[in-house]
């Protein structure tokens, strides 16, 4: 049984991309606090055993699919009759640059990150607002705020999400149907996916060090609790007042890139 603290009790949240890594966490931070969880992922494997830890239900989504959101909020309306919270959280991060970027990477990240945010949000609203409102989070990065060389269409796409991010803000808050929306821009997090980019950037192998954390703090590296605990202040009512923020979470990465 998970233990209940109740800061969002009552609730139910769908999180994309709980397979791993910030999804995974968010989604096993959320449920510790009494939130009822669809958690979705692409990996079926590893996102039926978060679903398993955190007494949820798993369904198997591609977040680019149009179809598949609204089936997924049909679902989730007709088994728990509310939708309160969505993290849109799914992602990809090719490496490559302005010139090696091809088209195809170029679409494929758009597709993930731009499309599956928008479907996500656009579709969940009207389901939100039926129950009063309702909290969107959406991931994007520190990558959207000061553009990373080697990941040109992730940044562009995370520029995306926290633009669309405000003008959703700004929409609801007119409607005045109770949903609120903000971004999260983590700078590196220790998941699979820093992992595999200290790997083919650094050739550091995070995990084969003889003290994978100790190399963690070395580096300078969140952890995925350190911004589930952000998407779970910004999931309840605790930060009922905020809508269309950016929160940066970097331990001041980006304001020394900035300085520099
Ligand atoms: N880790 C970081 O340092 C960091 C920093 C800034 C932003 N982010 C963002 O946080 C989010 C989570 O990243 P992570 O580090 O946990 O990565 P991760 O690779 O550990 O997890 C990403 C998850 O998304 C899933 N996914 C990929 N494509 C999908 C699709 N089309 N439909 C549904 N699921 C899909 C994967 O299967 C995986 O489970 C991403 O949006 C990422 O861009 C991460």
């Amino acid at each position: 049984m998970i233990e209940t603290g109740g800061r969002v009790s009552g609730k139910v949240a769908i999180i994309t991309g709980a397979a791993s890594g910030l999804g995974r966490a968010d989604a096993l931070r959320l449920a510790e606090e009494g939130a009822r969880l669809v958690v979705t992922d692409v990996n079926v494997e590893a996102g039926t055993e978060v679903a398993r830890l955190c007494e949820a239900e798993f369904v198997e989504q591609d977040v680019g699919d149009e179809t598949a959101w609204t089936s997924l909020i049909e679902a989730t309306m007709s088994s728990h009759g509310r939708l309160d919270i969505l993290v849109n959280n799914a992602g990809i991060a090719p490496i490559a640059n302005i010139e090696t970027t091809t088209t195809d990477v170029w679409r494929d990240v758009m597709r993930v990150h731009a499309d599956g945010t928008f479907f996500g949000c656009r579709a969940a609203i009207p389901a939100m607002a039926q129950g009063g409102g309702g909290s969107i989070i959406n991931m994007s990065s520190t990558a959207a705020l000061v553009g990373i060389s080697p990941y040109l269409a992730y940044s562009a796409a995370k520029g995306a999400i926290r633009s669309m991010t405000k003008a959703i803000a700004s929409h609801c808050r007119a409607e005045g149907n109770g949903v609120r929306c903000n971004s999260v821009h983590p700078g590196s997090i220790s998941t699979p996916m820093v992992h595999n980019a200290m790997q083919k950037l650094a050739g550091i192998d995070m995990l084969a060090q003889p003290d994978p954390e100790a190399m963690r703090v070395a580096l300078g590296i969140g952890e995925p609790l350190d911004v589930a605990n952000l998407v779970l202040f910004l999931a309840s009512e605790e930060s009922k007042h905020m809508n269309g923020a950016e929160l940066v979470i970097d331990n001041a990465d980006t304001v020394d890139q900035v300085r520099r």
